[in-house]
């Protein structure tokens, strides 16, 4: 009984803390809606490289590269397109570009990508 009740405490615990920062499949940001509602899940998915490179790993390659100016660059390559940059793991498709959803929704989905990474 006791055990059953911790067991739900955790686990309700964890669904907080997994809305508040790390996606899941039921994510509910706006970031995520945007993402799914414009299509970018046919080539990205959050944790497994597919067409294009997972948003965990186009995260930590931006902070490594880019640093503080991470936002900057995931923000341009959504914007512009981008090709090559993940050439080492085997994608040589290209990311086709998105200035058509605007400022605003480029930097909402930007800041989401950002945080899949820690
Ligand atoms: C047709 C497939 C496809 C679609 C659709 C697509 N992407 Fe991509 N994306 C790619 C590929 C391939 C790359 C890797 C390009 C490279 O190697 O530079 C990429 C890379 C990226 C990067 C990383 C760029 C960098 O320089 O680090 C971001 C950010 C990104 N995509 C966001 C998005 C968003 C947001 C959408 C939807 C609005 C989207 N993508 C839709 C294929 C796609």
């Amino acid at each position: 009984m006791k055990v059953k009740f911790l067991a739900t405490a955790a686990f309700g615990a964890c669904m907080l803390f997994a809305g508040s920062n790390i996606s899941f499949a039921g994510d509910k940001s706006p970031g995520y809606k945007l993402v799914k509602a414009n299509g970018c899940l046919a080539c990205h998915s959050v944790d497994q490289n597919k067409v294009g490179p997972s948003y965990k790993v186009i995260a930590q390659t931006n902070k490594k590269l880019y640093a503080k100016d991470a936002i900057k660059h995931i923000e341009e390559a959504i914007e512009k397109g981008s090709k090559g940059v993940y050439k080492k793991l085997g994608i040589t498709a290209v990311m086709p570009p998105y200035g058509y959803l605007g400022k605003e929704k480029i930097e909402t989905i930007a800041k989401w990508i950002l945080s899949q990474s820690k």
